[in-house]
């Protein structure tokens, strides 16, 4: 038998043998709890059929195995449960203060199939906690995104040379500070309406300075599990800082740290504190950057915004770059028809006008295959037709027929106006009249 003393040196060999490889171990502990000895630890990158098939060999009168959330194993000495949907916490109940040595061999065996010391392949530990790794790809270039000049001028002044050239930003801090610290930013946050481009740009960004992109939806973290979301959130930060260089994004922040003034539940406080801790010690290397998009940033924790070194607005398209997009998504239009399109999806995203060129062009293609039309490509008809459609499932649909209905209004009144010089104040009180 192993006693609880020799469970406990046995564990912390192995986890020396994770920092002497450069690693951060994923946690591992051993406890007593009540008349029992709880082995626990976190597996990052588990596969969990491998993993059961360790669990089940040396254990051989394994009598149950039940569904994944809880109880995975039983035997007559020992439970073993499963603390997540995703296979990151596995935990061994014993009865007493004593394991079969080849108990503890088959825990440690498990331990390290979920998480490997060499670390081979992050991308698939990224993958069990539902976040996608984008390499970069040459398609995202700064072409791809449409207008927003302003926004893209202050990215390449804030963002990409630091990634770019870091050693001029080091030298300068070598000769300015007393203690040497890094100026690079470590954290920025997107901020702007769904669909306008906040993805988009993360995926230029990493594509300009070759690295990939860890996209993390909100949906990885958070669960219903007690202590789940903040482990979830904790795995990934430490998978993404031991692959080293490369931009983590943090999509709809404020589900994960709305402000802690008010009624926060319990959960999201946890998580908070976890999400500051680690972009706290998230720096270290030349060519990494967590970047947060919110499209609710007054709501977002007033400690968790000051981490942030720069925030960058994205905001809905005016009628100029909504006519770039248009062109970037309908480039057969003419100059005037890209004027019309542009001119009424007033409070449309880049993401609304991409959905509706690309409804027009199903719709004219329907047509095409149907012998309604002949080959060739859709017209002003298709895409003002799609624009429509989009008008009527927008909440906002009586909203923006006011607008226009106001627009035409002003119009035709700066035309009179113009035309019988009629007097400014007059003019002015008319058009606060109308809003
Ligand atoms: N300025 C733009 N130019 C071209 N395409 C755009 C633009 N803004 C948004 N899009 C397109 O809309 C879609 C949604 O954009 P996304 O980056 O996911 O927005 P967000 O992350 O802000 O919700 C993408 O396919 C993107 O290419
Ligand atoms: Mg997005």
């Amino acid at each position: 038998m192993v006693t609880y003393t020799e469970i406990k040196s046995r564990i912390e060999e192995v986890l020396d043998s994770y920092n002497a490889n450069g690693l951060a171990p994923a946690k591992f502990t051993v406890e007593k709890k009540g008349s029992s000895t709880e082995i626990k630890f976190d597996c990052f990158g588990a596969d969990m059929y491998d993993l059961s098939k360790i669990l089940l060999s040396p254990l051989d009168d394994v009598k149950t195995s039940t569904s994944c959330s809880s109880l995975l194993h039983k035997t007559d000495n020992i439970d073993i449960w499963l603390h997540s949907m995703m296979g990151n916490g596995i935990s061994y109940a014993k009865k007493g203060e004593e394991f079969l040595p080849e108990e503890l061999e088959s825990v440690i065996e498990a331990y390290k199939t979920a998480n490997p010391l060499v670390d081979e392949n992050p991308e698939k530990k990224l993958a069990n906690f539902g976040v996608h790794v984008y390499q970069p790809d040459e398609m995202f270039s700064w072409d791809y995104i449409a207008g927003y000049e302003d926004v893209k001028e202050k990215i390449k002044d804030s963002i990409i040379l630091c990634l770019k050239h870091p050693e001029v930003y080091a030298d300068i801090a070598k000769g300015t500070r007393k203690v040497f610290e890094s100026n690079k930013p470590n954290a920025m946050l997107f901020e702007g309406e769904p669909g306008t481009g906040k993805t988009t740009m993360a995926r230029v960004i990493a594509s300009e300075v070759d690295v990939p992109l860890i996209y993390v939806p909100v949906e990885s973290i958070m669960t219903k599990w007690y202590g789940e979301s903040e482990r979830n959130l904790a795995g990934i930060f430490d998978v993404a800082h031991n692959m080293g260089n490369s931009i983590l994004f943090l999509d709809e922040i404020d589900s994960l740290a709305a402000s802690r003034d008010g009624n926060m539940h319990e959960a999201t406080r946890r998580v908070l504190s976890v999400l500051l801790r680690k972009i706290d010690g998230f720096e270290s290397n030349d060519k990494t950057l967590m970047i947060g998009a919110t499209n609710r940033k007054n709501d977002l924790d007033a400690a968790l915004l000051s981490r942030f070194d720069q925030s960058i607005l994205f905001r809905l398209p005016l009628v100029d770059e909504r006519l770039e997009i248009f062109k970037n998504y309908a480039k057969q239009l003419s100059l005037e028809d890209l004027q019309s399109v542009a001119k009424s999806t007033e409070g449309m995203s880049g993401r609304n006008i991409k959905d509706i060129c690309e409804q027009a062009e199903r719709t004219f293609a329907a047509a095409v295959i149907q012998n309604r039309l002949d080959t060739g490509l859709p017209s002003l008809l298709f895409y003002m037709n799609s624009i429509k459609q989009k008008w009527l499932i927008f909440q906002n649909f009586y909203n923006f027929r006011i607008n226009v209905w106001v627009n035409i209004w002003i119009d035709h009144v700066v035309m009179h106006a113009n035309a019988w010089e009629i007097c400014t104040n007059t003019f002015n009180i008319k058009c606060f009249c109308a809003f």
